[in-house]
């Protein structure tokens, strides 16, 4: 395992924040797994209906049009979990005490000040453990959390969660919590979820915590609104999968032929995301030596967002060993946080 000293860029604050800060990059350790090499990319675009794994979405231009998309009028989600996060931080500290939080998917950590704040404010030590693909946010954001919480210690892992959960060492702190916020459990169709949560119970010692935060069903129009935003971002985003494949495998795909399509499967209860081809077209990925014929109309899957249940989602983490604790929700019941404990 390597560790990289981050490198000293700013004078004043930058001792303090140097020593407090470790980042981690798991992806040199293990560079053979398929989301790195791309055969993951091959797979998708080899067999039909052609797909692509979502976190192809979040190079660092990806993760920032996500953060402009939690900002948009009809992306509630954002919002709902956050203002969850609001009125129930301070519970969730007295119930985990002093811990190590551990959150896969961190991006630029924004939510997580929410908890931060209640740890610092009743006075219980964390240690940070950021978990995310993107090295250029997670560096940033672990940089300023470091700034604005003094005495706060990040460990910042880059890598997929599957990397992460495996590597995750025993804890420093009387008790450890792994979060999982933002719905991006969503983005797994039930058989990789049920995988992602053996993984999470595999991950934790008995009595340890994992909040967990869901989208819930909801009228169809309110969804579709939120993934057909009127200024585009969505659009953009979705979009700007295949820039990053071009830049990552030398290809050649044309933005400009290809739109972006959202819609509510109501029968799988998720959103699906696609890009469509707008004519037939060759398009090559040159070091993956691969060439993809699109038909006029055909679609690549780039994302699900599944919508739950919050009592089927219960029920399954419990036959995890994950026993939910205390489950919180808005007004709507648009969006729900559970935390639950391994027992
Ligand atoms: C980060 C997976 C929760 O599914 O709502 C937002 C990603 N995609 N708009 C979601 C997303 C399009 C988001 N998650």
């Amino acid at each position: 395992m390597k560790f990289s000293k981050a490198t000293n860029s700013k004078i004043g604050y930058s001792q303090s924040v140097e020593s407090r800060l470790k980042i981690q990059n798991l992806q040199q350790a293990t560079p053979e797994l398929s989301c790195l090499s791309g055969s993951d990319v091959v797979k998708g675009l080899t067999q039909k209906p052609l797909s692509l794994s979502p976190h192809y979405l979040y190079d660092d231009r990806g993760s920032e049009l996500f953060e402009k998309i939690c900002e948009l009028p009809e992306y509630y989600v954002t919002r709902t979990e956050t203002s969850i996060l609001q009125n129930c931080a301070e519970e969730i500290v007295k119930i985990t005490g002093a811990c190590e939080l551990i959150e896969l998917g961190s991006g630029s950590s924004t939510k997580t000040r929410i908890l931060l704040d209640a740890y610092q404010k009743l006075g219980q030590e964390v240690r940070y453990l950021p978990i995310d693909v993107s090295a250029g946010i997670l560096e940033a954001s672990a940089r300023q959390l470091l700034v604005d919480y003094p005495s706060l210690k990040v460990h910042a892992l880059v890598g997929t969660y599957e990397q992460a959960l495996r590597e995750l060492q025993l804890s420093e702190l009387p008790n450890r919590m792994i979060a999982f916020i933002g719905s991006t459990l969503g983005n797994l169709n039930p058989q990789a979820c049920d995988d992602f949560l053996s993984q999470i119970t595999a991950a934790l010692q008995l009595e340890e915590y994992f909040l967990l935060g869901v989208d819930l069903q909801k009228p169809k129009d309110i969804l579709e609104a939120a993934y057909n935003d009127y200024a585009g971002v969505t659009a953009t985003f979705n979009l700007n999968i295949l820039n990053h494949l071009n830049n990552r495998f030398n290809g050649n795909f044309d933005l400009s032929k290809f739109e972006h399509w959202a819609f509510y499967n109501e029968t799988k209860n998720q959103i699906e995301m696609h890009l469509r081809s707008l004519e037939p077209q060759t398009v090559e990925l040159g070091s993956l030596n691969l060439k993809v014929d699109f038909e006029k109309g055909e679609t690549i899957n780039t994302e699900i967002s599944r919508k739950f249940d919050i009592n089927a989602i219960q029920d399954l983490l419990k036959t995890k060993g994950l026993i939910p604790q205390k489950v919180w929700t808005d007004d709507n019941q648009w969006f729900g946080l559970i935390l639950s404990k391994l027992s």
